[in-house]
């Protein structure tokens, strides 16, 4: 693999922080599909790192990186010990999130609500960027409720960037706080993606991400004409197959698995999460798109759907799975078997 290439290509697409979805099981599988994504973790709280399992919540696998861990909080200094316990960990990237809309964190002051405040993240900003080494970046919404406006944005981003940031993600559309469901606000307030460009082209010297509503090669490289990177979040999550087309897309050197080798690659993984008492379907839900919009893809879904969570459920139910599609997947099956 050339490298430098890689490295270009991983800070331009990215997987985005999912809670319940982009968990150290779904990196793995997402890192066998792109080797050069930047892969996000689920939004993990400073005070869950203050008080929690902290090895349990940042276990990665090696093959993640380049990984970026999203944090959530708005204490400076319970943010600046979650950095840099984030950093004794290797951690690539410390993502704050400026984004997320939900009662629980709108409780906890922090998430999108504090785009109303950019002095306090502005002192997180400062104190974690003063005590780790690795990029702090900050995921952030163009607006929330009635402060819908270029001018609204360009504050928090000026802010922030005087503090020292200088990559941004940007989710395309406001939050709305306060009444609407953290579901409805990944769709409801309609995508105003000129906003996030007109940011670039004003302030050039700043590394901006547009996140929300990507769905297509085409889109990708129309965005990258007027931004720095894309992050990609549920069409990555439903048809994970996309990934293996964007890298190749960006390194058509690269030989392209199929669908079955990227079963086959994932085996041993699951193999050794089971050893270790986890269970088949706390991997394989993170599967089940994998055959998206092919032959045979029902019968996949449903059979892991129906049998994964059995008790004892092994590695037989996926190969059984891929037993019950088509033609197609019957020699991969046989080489696997084999
Ligand atoms: C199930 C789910 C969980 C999410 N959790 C987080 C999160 O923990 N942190 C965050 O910044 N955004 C979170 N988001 C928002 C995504 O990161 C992303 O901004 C949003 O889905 C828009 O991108 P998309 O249109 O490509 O999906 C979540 C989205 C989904 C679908």
């Amino acid at each position: 693999m050339n490298l430098k290439q890689a490295t270009t290509d991983h800070r331009k697409i990215s997987i985005a922080p999912m809670m319940d979805w982009t968990d150290r099981h779904c990196r793995y599988f997402m890192r066998l599909l792109s080797p050069s994504c930047m892969l996000y973790t689920e939004m993990v709280t400073a005070a869950a790192i203050d008080r929690g399992d902290v090895a349990k919540l940042l276990r990665y696998d090696e093959s993640e990186h380049p990984i970026a861990l999203q944090l959530g909080g708005n204490d400076p200094a319970m943010m600046t010990q979650a950095a840099q316990r984030a950093e004794e960990f290797g951690y690539d990237e410390i993502n704050i999130n400026i984004g997320c809309p939900s009662d629980r964190v709108i409780s906890g002051q922090f998430g999108a609500c504090l785009m109303r405040t950019p002095d306090i993240v502005a002192a997180c900003y400062r104190s974690m960027r003063d005590a780790v080494d690795v990029p702090v970046t900050i995921k952030n919404r163009i607006g929330i409720d009635d402060h819908d406006s270029y001018e609204f944005l360009e504050n928090f981003v000026e802010t922030l960037s005087a503090a020292g940031c200088s990559k941004f993600v940007v989710h395309a559309r406001i939050a709305i706080l306060g009444g609407m469901s953290p579901k409805d606000n990944r769709s409801v307030p309609p995508l105003n993606y000129e906003r996030v460009f007109r940011l670039k082209r004003e302030h050039p010297e700043l590394e901006i991400v547009l996140n929300g509503g990507v769905q297509d090669i085409e889109q990708i490289d129309e965005l990258l004409q007027q931004i720095d990177g894309v992050m990609i979040g549920r069409q990555a999550y439903h048809h994970p197959y996309f990934l293996v087309e964007i890298e190749h897309h960006f390194r058509p050197e690269w030989p392209m698995p199929d669908r079955q080798t990227i079963v086959e690659r994932m085996l041993p993984y699951i193999e050794e999460q089971l050893a270790e008492g986890e269970r088949l379907s706390r991997i394989t839900r993170h599967m089940l798109g994998l055959f998206a919009g092919q032959p045979g893809a029902r019968a996949w879904r449903r059979h892991l759907s129906e049998n994964d969570h059995k008790d004892g459920a092994g590695v037989g139910v996926i190969l059984d799975a891929l037993k019950t599609m088509p033609v197609a997947a019957q020699a991969a099956i046989a080489r696997t078997a084999g």
